[in-house]
């Protein structure tokens, strides 16, 4: 009877684990185009007469419908780097944000000053109104020139730094994902890394491979302090702390490390890009079952190393696999100590993988 009710239990934490699983991001990169967005707020990057145009001005006009120009007629136009809102009209989107963006010429006449201002208006637009969703394109890199992988730096800097101090769902949206390119070294260095991975993961079970890699594996390990050196080490800790370890959930080991790092619960899951109510249940429910994107969002928040985030994966039950690109990309990112949470999300959304968060 106990053992029935024992798999009850199972069944039944693991189902409302299931059911609880939320994974909102407060930052995402998406590919769509912005008139289809149902969010509370959408940004028209527009010119200063506020009277319409070509590109997402021309888009956002045509799907609103002629009240937008009408209310648009009232505003008396907007500076460069101001924001104004207006009603949404025929738009899933409540409202749209209409912000004038600098026209690029080379980048010495404040152009980036005022790209950042278009964001950062926009934003305190939002707080404003009480927005809980925004979806921004990127602002000055169509018509007006802004090279693409700056303007992206610019939007990031800006909305990562509000999304320190504000909750909010924020969008970026990448028209179409072929004009999204990563800067040529990254670009090329993760596509071998990966290459190679990939081979070197076949190649081992070609036999001949397989006593190479024992004996690479052999004299790493006598490279490393020996046996008996680490198992004294090991001693030293106390049989209870490895226990302990050994049986700590997820949720246990995160919030260990959390402190092990010196780190605030808020600083960790805002770098993790990880929204506060996904890390409350965290850690309020020591058994929550997270997703594997989320484990290795802290695993980058809290800069753990390779060994390190296989154990935190480990406690989730998860693992990285050779045969993932996800899994890949984000080992490049690791073994390069590269933890900038947005330049892993380019990297994953310029490989067409899921984002981080
Ligand atoms: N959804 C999302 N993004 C879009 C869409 C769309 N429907 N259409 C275009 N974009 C993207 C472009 O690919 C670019 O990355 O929006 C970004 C900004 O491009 P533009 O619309 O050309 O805006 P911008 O470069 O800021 O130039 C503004 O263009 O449309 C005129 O009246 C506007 O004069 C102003 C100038």
């Amino acid at each position: 009877m106990r053992q029935l009710f024992n798999i009850m239990i199972i069944l039944y934490s693991s189902a409302t684990a299931y059911s609880r699983k939320v994974n909102p991001m407060p930052f995402k990169l998406i590919q769509s185009d912005i008139t289809d967005l149902k969010v509370d707020a959408i940004v028209n990057a527009a010119n200063a007469s506020l009277l319409g145009g070509g590109g997402v001005d021309g888009a956002i006009h045509r799907a609103a419908g002629a009240g937008l120009l009408a209310e648009c007629r009232t505003l008396g136009g907007c500076k460069t780097g101001q924001a104004k809102i207006t009603k949404g009209y025929n738009l899933p989107a409540k409202y749209v944000i209409h912000t004038v963006g600098p026209i690029w010429q080379g980048g010495d006449k404040d152009e980036e000053g005022l790209l950042r201002s278009c964001y950062q208006s926009s934003l305190e637009l939002a707080v404003e109104y009480k927005l809980s969703s925004i979806a921004f394109p990127l602002i000055s890199s169509g018509i007006y020139g802004y090279p693409k992988d700056k303007a992206i730096k610019v939007a990031e800097a800006v909305i990562g730094e509000f999304l320190q101090r504000h909750e909010l769902m924020v969008y970026l949206v990448i028209y179409n994902r072929r004009s999204f390119k990563l800067p040529e070294k990254t670009f090329t260095a993760i596509n071998a890394f990966i290459d190679n991975r990939y081979v070197d993961e076949y190649r081992i079970f070609d036999r001949s491979e397989a006593h190479k890699v024992g004996m690479l594996y052999e004299s790493k390990m006598i490279q490393t302090e020996s046996v008996d050196e680490q198992a004294s080490k090991e001693a030293l800790r106390s049989l209870t702390d490895l226990m302990a370890e050994l049986q700590e959930t997820f949720s246990e080991r995160l919030l260990r490390l959390i402190d092990l790092k010196g780190k605030t619960d808020v600083e960790s899951y805002k770098r993790a890009n990880v929204d506060r109510k996904l890390f409350s249940k965290i850690r309020s429910d020591k058994h929550y079952k997270p997703s594997k994107s989320t484990v290795i969002a802290f695993s980058i928040a809290l800069e753990l190393n390779l060994d390190e985030t296989k154990d935190l994966l480990q406690k989730a039950g998860f693992a990285l696999s050779r045969s993932s690109k996800f899994d890949l990309i984000i080992e490049y990112f690791i073994n390069e100590e590269n933890y900038d949470l947005y330049e892993i999300n380019e990297a994953l959304f310029a490989f067409d993988q899921p984002l981080l968060g």
